[in-house]
């Protein structure tokens, strides 16, 4: 099939874009550059020896949207793009409803017109805000708790009446938790811009020497280690889980939600300890205190993508830090060399 991947730049949009590309479908991606590079799209070439057509579209842009799709021949869209940073959303939230809500209403309707719809949705586990228990399951109730989240909540929302509404929508709604590493060739993977909000790209640019220490956010959560818990999924991983994903929904109408994590907790500390196998020395920190907005402890119940998808998470957290260091390692600066 001929698959329009929005965000296609990003850290999970590239890796997404190669593996659609391993399985044989022809990949058309649509992204504003905001938060990646081109470059990323010719180090995917480099690997499928395929180069993904490319067109530097912000979503907001409606006619630009129409231009992509009027080319024709697309036949399902995995929808990436938005603004994803917790705290930023905090401090913009109107940025992030204008873009995030806009932009997916742009897509959409741009869909609907060229007869499409067929679409896998990137939200997060984000949405399951700070109520619910762990671990989580799809069929929970959602209610996120800063306005990036709630913008994931609300396009979910989106997506589920107009799947509601009109059966000849084929909708996936995957919730992720935590992804991590990169390509096992190092010649792609996250490349943040600015100062990394997330942990592991953060230890990574410590242990390149780009950063002084790794300041671990709170030492006293009621954890085995006093540091919190999450469940930290490789990207290739969830690469394969969207294709997986893009599969199931092609020939079933609905809506369909999947957690895609790997179903266990992992710590700070311990994810710290892994980098520094990977690395092979000791990595700076200091424990400071604890950072707002943070919970404990979640982790998914990923019985759901195992039984409908077949797909479950393959690499652990070591192979994740040795591929995310590999990255890392051999691209000091990301993408710009
Ligand atoms: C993980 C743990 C931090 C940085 C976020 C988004 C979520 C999703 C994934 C988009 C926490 C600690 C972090 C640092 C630290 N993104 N930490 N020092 O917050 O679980 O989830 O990214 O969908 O929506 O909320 O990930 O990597 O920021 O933090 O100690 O410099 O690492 O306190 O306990 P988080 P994270």
């Amino acid at each position: 099939m001929k698959i329009l991947v929005t965000g296609g730049t990003g850290y999970i949009g590239s890796h997404t874009v190669l593996s659609l590309q391993e399985a044989g479908h022809e990949v058309v991606v649509l992204d504003n550059l905001v938060n990646s590079s081109e470059e990323s799209m010719r180090r995917v070439a480099e690997l499928s020896g395929t180069t993904p057509e490319f067109h530097n579209v912000d979503l907001v842009n409606e006619a630009a949207v129409e231009r992509v799709f009027a080319a024709g021949g697309i036949d399902a869209v995995i929808h990436f793009a938005g603004l994803k940073a917790v705290g930023e959303s905090v401090r913009e939230p109107l940025s992030y409803y204008y873009n995030n809500l806009v932009g997916t209403l742009n897509l959409i309707r741009a869909m609907e017109r060229h007869d499409v719809h067929s679409i896998v949705f990137s939200s997060s586990a984000t949405v399951y805000g700070e109520h619910n228990p762990v671990p989580y399951v799809e069929k929970m109730e959602i209610g996120a708790s800063n306005p990036y989240g709630r913008t994931k909540e609300q396009i979910e929302d989106i997506l589920s009446d107009i799947g509601a509404a009109d059966d000849r929508w084929h909708i996936a709604l995957l919730r992720y938790f935590n992804p991590v590493g990169a390509h096992p060739s190092g010649r792609i993977g996250e490349d943040p811009q600015g100062i990394p909000n997330n942990l592991v790209p953060f230890i990574a640019q410590v242990a390149v020497g780009r950063r002084e220490k790794l300041m671990v956010f709170g030492g006293d959560y009621d954890t085995p280690d006093g540091t919190c818990l999450r469940d930290y999924i490789h990207v290739v991983d969830l690469a394969e889980g969207h294709v997986a994903a893009l599969n199931h929904v092609a020939d079933r109408a609905g809506v369909f939600r999947w957690n895609l994590g790997s179903g266990k907790g992992s710590s700070v500390l311990e994810v710290l300890r892994s980098f520094e196998k990977a690395v092979g020395r000791p990595i700076p920190y200091e424990i400071t205190g604890r950072r707002a907005g943070d919970l404990p402890a979640f982790w998914a119940d990923a019985t759901s993508a195992l039984a409908d998808l077949s797909w479950s998470t393959t690499k652990t957290v070591d192979q994740m830090c040795e591929d995310h260091w590999r990255w890392q390692e051999n691209n000091p600066n990301g993408y710009a060399g």
